[in-house]
């Protein structure tokens, strides 16, 4: 809870037409589609836009995943060893396994080359599991 105030804090308030393409960018994941409704707004609420410069790497496979991503302006190549699997446009959620599963990440994102500059909203993997534990206490107490 002590980091949702911080969230709520310090970070600047997500705006309405950009929370919509959040929540649907989130419900196009098929993993995490899967989550309620409140927890994906809550999960918006806590984003926040973070920029990359072309070729870096937004996720490495093998790390320890701390944020989960949506891709909001520019592309993104996936690799899996050293060998390009997809890519991804604007508006898509990713980094949500390593979040979910708690697994290393399953492959390395990198902005495409040479084009863009990348905006992506991370949400921490505190926050997110913040938001898990409290729908976990808020049942608990219904029950
Ligand atoms: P994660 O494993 O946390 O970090 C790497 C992310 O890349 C992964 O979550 C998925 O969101 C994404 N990803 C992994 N494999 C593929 C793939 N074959 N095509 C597109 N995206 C992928």
């Amino acid at each position: 809870d002590k980091l949702l105030c911080v969230c709520a804090v310090f970070v600047p308030r997500v705006c309405g037409s950009v929370k919509k393409q959040l929540v649907e960018a989130l419900n196009r994941n098929q993993y995490l589609k899967r989550l309620e409704p409140q927890q994906l707004g809550d999960m918006v609420e806590c984003m926040y836009p973070r920029t990359y410069q072309q070729g870096d790497y937004v996720v490495q496979q093998g790390e320890a995943g701390s944020h989960l991503f949506v891709l909001a302006d520019g592309k993104l190549d996936v690799f899996e060893q050293d060998t390009l699997v997809s890519s991804m446009v604007a508006w898509t959620a990713f980094g949500e396994l390593a979040i979910l599963y708690n697994c290393t990440r399953t492959a390395s994102v990198r902005g495409k080359r040479p084009v863009n500059r990348v905006c992506a909203w991370a949400l921490e993997r505190e926050a997110f599991q913040n938001i898990m534990r409290r729908t976990a206490e808020m049942r608990h107490h219904e029950y």
